[in-house]
């Protein structure tokens, strides 16, 4: 969408993989979607180096609103978990230099069973205005006939545009569309799209959603760019169902896609280990490059696949490189495989700046003729950002 925004992958928090639809705050206190969760990961955000390292958006998910409208059709928050109402919400995540996000759903209800957009998309992005949303996350339950989904989308995108204010607009149709999807439609609606089943707290679900994109990688890579990203899901980085060594493949995949970088984990119980891997600088510089080329499968060696992606800073006609090297591998022992930069097809002559993203900020100079090995941890990674060398 061509709004301005989202030049780079968008970086924030979203609540659903986490925290999914707790209403319960009697029982769940703190667990509960209520305004007292986003005010307290907007203080976690804020004060833990999250916004510093560029995580921006503080995102509620479905669950937030009341089962009706107002009596003049708008949209209102369940007012027992909401108390103060969104705009007071709003102002709280804007008084820690964040953005604001919120969830709605195409169709009639959204996925939960709360009320949804249709027929009402102008009120609602108006009221979104109002309240000062930055960024809107668009649901595709309960729409029938799905075929309208394309041009509803167009048509959100285009009320959102009029409020005057600066709103990313994060789209599902082209998941509830399936190959039917429309993806120049994506690009021209929408700066951030789901194109896949919904992450949950596995490898295996990390391991699904990453076939999901090898197979379609020709056409993904195609769509993606600066304020149009492909968007496979949520960070589950730090909750249950990852190891230290997944989450830094999971980290690695998602910076090589230029992936929209949206945690969904508990900010105030996670591990220190787990935060270095969403705050690692290397992996961050690397999602966010200005070029926003998605990166690709570019060989499989003894099941451990190699990620590349071009990146900034260009030299003579050569780009610099991010390289995942991410093991399917399950036999227990770091994985030893050789190389040249020449077989992926690095071919600045005058070599490269290496760094070794979750070891070290320290740097080497390596040829891309030199054979170079890498281990590799079972379901593990690697990620190392090259910088091409001056001739
Ligand atoms: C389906 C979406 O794909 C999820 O990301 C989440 O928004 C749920 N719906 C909420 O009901």
């Amino acid at each position: 969408l061509d709004n301005g925004l989202a030049l780079t992958p968008p970086m924030g928090w979203l609540h659903w993989e986490r925290f999914r639809c707790e209403t319960d705050c009697r029982q769940f206190p703190f667990d509960c979607i209520s305004e007292n969760l986003f005010k307290a990961m907007a203080d976690k955000m804020a004060s833990d180096g999250y916004l510093d390292a560029g995580y921006e958006y503080v995102i509620m998910d479905d669950c937030w609103l009341a089962m009706d409208r107002d009596s003049e059709g708008r949209l209102q928050a369940d007012p027992d978990r909401f108390p103060s109402g969104i705009k007071a919400l709003a102002d709280y995540v804007h008084a820690k230099g964040l953005k604001f996000g919120i969830y709605e759903d195409y169709g009639t209800k959204t996925c939960a069973g709360y009320p949804g957009s249709l027929d009402h998309l102008e009120i609602d992005a108006k009221t979104f205005a109002e309240w000062g949303v930055d960024y809107l996350k668009m649901d595709g339950c309960n729409v029938t006939p799905d075929e309208a989904m394309e041009a509803g989308h167009l048509e959100m995108a285009r009320y959102l545009n009029e409020t005057g204010r600066e709103i990313v607009f994060s789209c599902e149709f082209p998941l509830y569309r399936g190959d039917k999807a429309n993806y120049s439609v994506a690009i021209e609606a929408c700066n951030l799209w789901r194109n896949y089943n919904d992450i949950e707290d596995s490898w295996v679900s990390v391991t699904n959603i990453v076939n999901h994109y090898k197979k379609n990688q020709d056409k993904y890579v195609a769509v993606a760019g600066p304020g149009h990203w492909n968007d496979p899901d949520m960070l589950i980085i730090g909750n249950f169902g990852l190891s230290l060594d997944q989450s830094k493949a999971q980290m690695t995949i998602w910076a090589i896609w230029a992936a929209p970088l949206i945690m969904s984990v508990d900010l105030r119980t996670i591990k220190p280990e787990f935060k270095e891997i969403l705050l690692n600088k290397h992996a961050i510089k690397i999602n966010q490059d200005p070029l926003g080329i998605q990166g690709h499968l570019q060989t499989t060696i003894n099941d451990v696949d190699v990620w590349l992606k071009p990146i900034s800073p260009n030299v003579g006609g050569e780009f610099s490189y991010a390289v995942g090297f991410v093991s399917n591998r399950d036999d227990g022992y770091p994985y030893r495989i050789e190389f040249t930069l020449r077989d992926f097809g690095l071919n600045n002559t005058a070599g490269y700046v290496l760094t070794d993203a979750f070891v070290s900020d320290e740097t080497t100079v390596v040829k891309n003729t030199d054979k170079l090995e890498v281990f590799v941890n079972p379901s593990g990674a690697v990620l190392w950002h090259l910088v091409a060398n001056e001739a």
